[in-house]
């Protein structure tokens, strides 16, 4: 057993659990109606399914149950699939739909956790961050048809989506044993622009069942108007705008800009300070911040509203009653604050 310190706390960590991401979909709310709807048109043609990363087979079960399609499953563990390391290379000779949950291990926190030495031959000569890009990556090198349960975090990253046809947010609990924010992606083939009712590259967005909008007219409200030559400075402890750019675990305080002081102590401020902080537009009055508080909040939640809260990074599972928590990236802080100085 290994021991992490994170944040202060010390969490016992099972470092061929963490190294494999063996963290299993035991809840069925990843195929809802718009995944079904997809994985329908992708079994047209492909009559079969396969999870390179099967683990114990839960999503196997149910597209077997609720398809009739024959399944096949590979993993590097285990006995009870044949032994493949699909983070290399994935064997897929009859063309089936991959429909997988793969491992999810950041760089970084390999490292923290001290499995770094299991994973780093993913990582050499990688340019992505995380395993479950490298794994989606030789999915979608193995198949026409990909569908997998991936972080939320995805939609953020800048890996290519020209394949993605459809995502869907799932905010429930979908694992037994993490909480990790999860979407579901649906991928088809390369150089298909659309697919029944799908667009491929660009994707529609669902929060579970509820079509939320395109992604690009989703992270299309991230880009506004910039108005140059006005000096914002990040991280001043006399900043007179506060910004509590995290919702707290109460599920009350949100995300916001505050005239004046707030509950983070001015002392605390680093550059580093990335969550909660002090900010301020030096060239305006008192009176001209307070409106531009007002203003900024109303259109924070005008783009929370509008996306879903899907422009905003996830934040640590959810909060007390239950909702995904979000965090307010300084690009974007910076952008709203533009965005109002003179609205
Ligand atoms: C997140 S679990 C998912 C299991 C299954 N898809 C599910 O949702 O129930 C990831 C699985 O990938 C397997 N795995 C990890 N690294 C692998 C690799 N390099 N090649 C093949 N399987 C791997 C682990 O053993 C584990 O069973």
């Amino acid at each position: 057993m290994l021991v992490s310190a994170d944040r202060d706390r010390f969490v016992e960590i099972d470092p061929d659990k963490v190294s494999r991401g063996s963290f299993y979909t035991t809840d069925g709310a990843w195929l809802n109606a718009p995944v079904r709807a997809f994985l329908s048109q992708a079994f047209f043609t492909n009559t079969s399914a396969l999870d390179p990363f099967a683990g114990d087979g839960h999503l196997l079960d149910l597209v077997r149950r609720e398809f009739g399609v024959a399944t096949f499953g590979l993993d590097i563990a285990g006995d009870k699939w044949a032994r493949n390391d699909s983070l290399v290379s994935i064997p897929n000779a009859s063309s089936s739909v991959i429909v997988t949950n793969p491992p999810y291990l950041a760089n970084h926190s390999a490292k923290r956790k001290g499995v770094d030495g299991l994973v780093a031959t993913y990582f050499d000569g990688s340019d992505y961050d995380n395993l479950y890009k490298i794994a989606l990556d030789k999915c979608l090198a193995a198949a026409d048809f990909v569908v997998a349960v991936i972080p939320e975090t995805f939609l953020l990253s800048s890996f290519d989506k020209s394949r993605l046809a459809l995502v869907s947010v799932i905010e429930g609990d979908l694992f037994a044993d993490t909480e990790a924010p999860a979407v579901v992606a649906c991928f088809g083939p390369d150089g298909l622009q659309q697919l029944g009712e799908f667009k491929l590259g660009n994707a529609s967005v669902y929060n579970g069942d509820a079509l939320i909008g395109s992604l690009h007219e989703i992270f299309e409200l991230r880009t506004g108007r910039a108005r140059s030559g006005i000096q914002i400075v990040f991280n001043d402890p006399n900043g007179r705008i506060g910004l509590r750019a995290v919702d707290s675990h109460d599920g009350v305080r949100r995300i916001e800009f505050i005239y004046g002081d707030f509950e983070y102590k001015r002392t605390r401020i680093k550059v580093s300070s990335r969550l909660l902080t002090y900010l301020d537009v030096p060239e305006l009055s008192d009176a001209q911040i307070q409106e531009l508080v007002v203003r900024a909040n109303a259109h924070l939640e005008i783009l929370r509203a509008k996306s879903s809260d899907l422009i905003l990074a996830p934040f640590k599972g959810n909060d007390k009653k239950g909702n995904r928590r979000r965090r307010l990236d300084y690009a974007l802080a910076r952008q709203i604050i533009n965005a109002n100085l003179n609205a």
